[in-house]
């Protein structure tokens, strides 16, 4: 396993952060245990949970496996921003509702500090300031080593970026965005601004919830009991009906193509593009068992050679519109 920095902070990740989202909902207590084991013991430090997953039981898994480990080795990443209950203060970035959603992360993680504290999303309802100021003090209270933040969309990173330096609030060490060879809008705004301010970039679904794995094919309903196949019925945003199109099947015939000729499997070749994008840090693998995760941290280690890096770049190219289209138009005239 490779390390790598989080952005220009001094903290070193490893290459493949381990995603929980799968915990206490795909993955049993056991199973989720018996994958954080055999995540650090291949040098993995990196775990991203939020406060929301499984209602708390990510965070609650996470922190009774913690029991007895070496907690400072390892980099616990967690979320605040989405409802923990029906209140009116329960929801949001408000000095009140972080305050109090800080305190459950850290007795369910039974720790008495988080390493990279992120807003789950931008909050329209708090000013900016209030949020930051409240990140801030947890900082200094020691409750918080890091501050990053998760789907933001490119003037809400710069705006924050440009706050935290205007009032000099504690500075932004990353951002989580949704990235993958299906899903590259990130790379219109998030990621300039993420590369020209020294931001990392930690993508969650990087095989988009099981597409990039090789097993769904033109034409065929998804399986029973897998992810793609329950998103519908939840409303989760990586359903078959709005990924089953002529794009997402180009990409995964050039996935399947380039992962014979590698002779590794798709979602590693899934994962080793996005590992050698520029200014990615480290993708948020997910797994809902030992298996899978087995072969997506065979991602690491080895090189995809660049001529496979760009057909795939090239297949998965974005459909540029306004003002995009425009701007890229006049540049190449210049
Ligand atoms: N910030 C945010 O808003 C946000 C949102 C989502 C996720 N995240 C973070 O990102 C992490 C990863 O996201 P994700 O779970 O969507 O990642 P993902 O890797 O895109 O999808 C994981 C799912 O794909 C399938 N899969 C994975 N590896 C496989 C393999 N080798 N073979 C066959 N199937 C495989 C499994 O589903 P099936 O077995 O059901 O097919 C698994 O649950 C999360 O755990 C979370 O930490 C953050």
């Amino acid at each position: 396993m490779e390390y790598r920095f989080l952005g220009k902070s001094g903290l070193k990740v490893s290459e493949l952060a381990l995603g929980t989202m799968t915990f206490g909902r795909e993955a049993s207590k056991e199973e989720s245990s018996k994958m954080l084991d055999l995540y650090t013991s291949e040098g993995g430090n990196f775990i991203d949970t939020a406060n929301v997953y499984s209602e708390g039981k990510s965070e609650e898994i996470i922190g009774e496996w913690l029991r007895g480990k070496d907690r400072d080795s390892l980099i616990i990443a967690t979320k605040v921003r989405f409802p923990t209950g029906k209140g009116p203060n329960d929801v949001g970035l408000s000095r009140k509702h972080i305050l109090s959603a800080v305190e459950h992360s850290l007795r369910r993680l039974r720790t008495d500090y988080i390493d990279l504290y992120q807003f789950h999303a931008w909050d329209s309802l708090t000013p900016l300031e209030e949020s930051l100021s409240t990140m801030t003090d947890l900082v200094d209270q020691g409750k918080v080593r890091y501050f990053g933040v998760s789907n933001f969309t490119g003037w809400q990173l710069q705006r924050t970026v440009d706050l935290v330096r205007e009032m000099g609030f504690t500075p932004l060490v990353s951002v989580q965005p949704l990235y993958n060879l299906l899903d590259r809008y990130l790379e219109l705004e998030v990621l300039p601004v993420a590369m020209n301010e020294g931001i990392g970039v930690i993508p969650w679904s990087p095989l988009r919830g099981g597409w990039l794995t090789g097993k769904y094919r033109r034409g065929m309903a998804p399986p029973e009991g897998t992810r793609i196949g329950t998103a519908e019925k939840y409303g989760w945003s990586e359903a078959w009906s709005r990924y089953n199109n002529e794009r997402t099947w180009r990409i995964l015939d050039k996935l399947l193509e380039v992962s014979k000729e590698v002779g590794r499997e798709p979602s590693q070749v899934a994962l080793r593009w996005l590992l050698q994008r520029p200014g990615v840090t480290a993708p948020i693998i997910g797994a809902r068992n030992m298996d899978q995760l087995k072969v997506n941290l065979g991602a690491s280690g080895w090189k995809l050679e660049s001529k496979y890096i760009e057909s795939l770049t090239e297949v998965s190219e974005l459909e540029l519109f306004y003002p995009y289209d425009f701007v890229m138009n006049a540049q190449k005239r210049r």
